[in-house]
């Protein structure tokens, strides 16, 4: 086995374009048709030879335990992750790693997946334990739901409960204004907000979930007026539902020229649809002002999942 002395990879964040979720299955998890597009918003995993695990982490959420914040123990789907792939290559986890995160925590925008996916990635070069690609997915998907697109970025669509992606063709680069709020939310809780709104006959309940076909056909078409028409997620009734403000901040992206605008994933993020880059930058600005969100960031997607930074 071949030795690195530091690994250093990125992972970017995810929005969900299309998020159709089914009833809960039998394990407790909802079957998805959700399609996944990766973007220009990364955290950085470095990863050195150390004795036993060690984690620090910087940046967005840094700084302990509790709602929005990211522990820097074993608690941390890195740790897991370092746990998990040392188990399967049988090696000792050893380990100096470092998170510096940029996609903000609870946000709906799957940044302790990408910390998860870019651990694999980055302890299976310094470990030199190749693993392969099939078996990083299937560890990814045993570490959440997200964690395999971690892996694959692009455009992919997934079912299962998510962690089941395949790859789909994008005619394009879409360019997003991310707008960012000032508390996370928890992930169940959306998704048990969801079960709950369906059976209280509040929002349609569904036998299965939604089909991505027509999101699957703008992409593949690359025109943003087609993608901003048919956008859609079925756990944005339930973010609405428990942070009532979130309406008037997909409100306040529409009115600042948003081609569409929507929860991204469990939220609270919104993702506005942007015409093109300088119509981003125009759009960051204006929301930037509105009041509404705790910061924006203007992204572009699709990009690659977690790879080693150049
Ligand atoms: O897979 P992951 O650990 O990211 O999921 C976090 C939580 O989100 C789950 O414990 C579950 O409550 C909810 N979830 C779900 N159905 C999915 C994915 C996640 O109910 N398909």
């Amino acid at each position: 086995m071949s030795a690195a002395s530091e690994v250093v990879v990125r992972a970017p964040a995810k929005i969900n374009v299309h998020l159709g979720v089914g009833p809960v299955r039998a394990d407790g998890f909802h079957a998805l048709h959700t399609v996944y597009v990766a973007v220009s918003l990364y955290d950085t995993v470095t990863a050195r030879p150390g004795k036993g695990l060690s984690l620090t982490v910087s940046g967005e959420g840094a700084g302990g335990r509790g709602a929005g914040l990211v522990p820097a123990d074993r608690t941390n789907l890195v740790w897991r992750a370092a746990e998990l792939l040392a188990a399967h290559a049988g090696v000792r986890a050893d380990a100096d790693l470092h998170v510096a995160k940029e996609i903000p925590v609870a946000a709906g925008l799957a940044g302790g997946s990408a910390d998860a996916a870019a651990t694999l990635v980055a302890l299976d070069a310094l470990w030199g334990t190749r693993a392969g690609r099939e078996d990083l997915l299937h560890l990814a998907a045993q570490l959440g739901s997200d964690v395999p697109f971690g892996l694959v970025g692009g455009t992919a669509l997934g079912t299962g409960r998510g962690e089941q992606v395949s790859p789909v063709l994008a005619g394009g680069r879409w360019h997003w204004v991310l707008g960012i709020a000032g508390e996370g939310l928890s992930t169940p809780r959306v998704y048990a907000e969801l079960d709950r709104l369906r059976a209280a006959g509040q929002v349609p309940d569904v036998a299965e979930p939604g089909s991505a076909d027509a999101v699957l056909t703008a992409l593949r078409r690359g025109s943003a007026d087609e993608l901003g028409a048919v956008l859609s997620n079925d756990l944005q009734a339930a973010a609405l539902s428990l942070r009532p403000d979130l309406r008037r901040a997909v409100r306040a992206a529409r009115e600042a020229g948003a081609r569409a605008a929507l929860v991204s994933g469990s939220g609270p993020t919104v993702a506005a649809l942007a015409d093109d880059g300088r119509g981003a930058v125009r759009l960051a600005a204006e929301l930037a002002g509105a009041g509404v969100f705790r910061t924006v960031r203007a992204v572009t997607g699709p990009v690659p999942g977690a790879r080693p930074a150049s």
